[in-house]
């Protein structure tokens, strides 16, 4: 709603969005994990900021930080992209210590773990839960939660700006199923198909985590015939398996049907045409997914209800392989045109 708020006061002007999209995704995990809300002038929002902005270079596949892969030691000689690696790690604890410092020390994710260190202690007396077991599991959801759906959301906007047609079927389904003024909830999804299927088009088509994380394997095994020796680092290419033409007709193409039966259902989950892993799998699938999916079926479900977007004065591709590299996929620079709806 936040979101919808600052929409009206730009409506009818062509503006970029991803200032307001990130301040609204962010808020809703510093709800989570701090319980406060911050805004743009406040040191928690500039340090993610800066954090976001720092990390798609050093981890960027065509990045220097592949040079010290393969020569570590060059970390000794004022290598740049180790120093890059060394300040993110600055920010990084820096985050935890503004994150520690404004907990509410009531019902938030940070202070039920500080409960939890608390009374985890040994037989010695001393706490089993270290500062470390506290600060990754926080501050890899503010960072991981934030940026994927933010990302998401901003190739969203572009891409339905410019399918009006896909624009006004997600905003019929809603006013027959819904209407124009109940407040849509998670459970609207039976009710809202076509809506569910655009949200996995969108996670399909923008595939903005390209690769799952690096995976190192276990145990000598063969995968599709190949063998593979344990210690080996693998990573799956998300990417691939969301364009591949064997599995997708088109997939260059962003046709929500493909997600549909015959009978207008969503496509089930185990279903063998839906080549669908948006969020990895396995044991170490997203934690955020069931959360990262129900929020954008909200928000693409309330912005339909109450909003119509059309391209504005600046344009970027919205199509994938036009994004510029980096660790989450997503437009360049563009702006929209919001018309609230009556
Ligand atoms: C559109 C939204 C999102 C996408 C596309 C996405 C995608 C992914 C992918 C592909 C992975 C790697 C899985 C693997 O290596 O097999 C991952 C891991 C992770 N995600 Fe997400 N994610 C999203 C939202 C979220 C949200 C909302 C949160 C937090 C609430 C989150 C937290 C995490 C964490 C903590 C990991 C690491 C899990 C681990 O290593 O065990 N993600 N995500």
């Amino acid at each position: 709603s936040h979101e919808l708020k600052e929409f009206k006061e730009h409506e009818g002007k062509s503006f970029n969005p991803a200032k307001i999209i990130f301040l609204t995704i962010f808020n809703f995990m510093t709800t989570l994990l701090v319980g406060k809300q911050y805004d743009t002038e406040s040191e928690l929002f500039m340090k993610l900021v800066e954090f976001e902005g720092e990390v798609r270079t050093p981890i960027n596949p065509v990045g220097k930080g592949v040079e010290l892969d393969i020569f570590p030691w060059l970390k000794y000689f004022g290598h740049p992209a180790y120093k890059k690696m060394q300040s993110l790690v600055q920010t990084k604890d820096d985050l935890w210590r503004i994150v520690n410092r404004d907990q509410d020390g009531e019902s938030c994710f940070a202070t039920a773990l500080c409960t939890a260190q608390e009374e985890s202690v040994d037989r010695d007396g001393a706490n089993c839960l270290t500062d470390k077991h506290l600060m990754m599991p926080t501050i890899d959801m503010l960072l991981a939660g934030t940026s994927s759906t933010v990302n998401t959301f901003y190739c969203y906007l572009n891409i339905i700006s410019h399918h009006p047609d896909i624009q006004t079927r997600i905003q019929e389904e809603v006013d027959q199923f819904v209407g124009r003024h109940r407040q849509i909830t998670p459970d609207d999804k039976r009710r809202l198909p076509y809506t569910q299927a655009v949200m996995l088009e969108l996670l399909r088509y923008t595939s903005v985590s390209a690769f799952t994380i690096l995976h190192r394997v276990l145990k000598n095994t063969t995968i599709s015939g190949k063998k593979v020796s344990a210690g080996a680092i693998l990573l799956a290419n998300l990417w691939a398996l969301h364009h591949d033409h064997s599995f997708w007709d088109a997939p260059y193409d962003f046709r929500p049907e493909r997600f549909l039966e015959a009978d207008g259902s969503v496509v089930s989950p185990s279903h063998v045409n839906r080549h669908l892993l948006p969020f990895g799998a396995g044991p170490r699938v997203c934690v955020g997914e069931i959360l990262a999916k129900t929020r954008l079926f909200l928000m693409v479900a309330h912005l339909a209800q109450c909003c119509t977007v059309s391209p504005g004065n600046v344009k970027s591709a919205y199509d994938p392989r036009e994004y510029p590299v980096s660790m989450f996929l997503s437009p360049k620079k563009y702006e929209v045109i919001v018309q609230m709806r009556q």
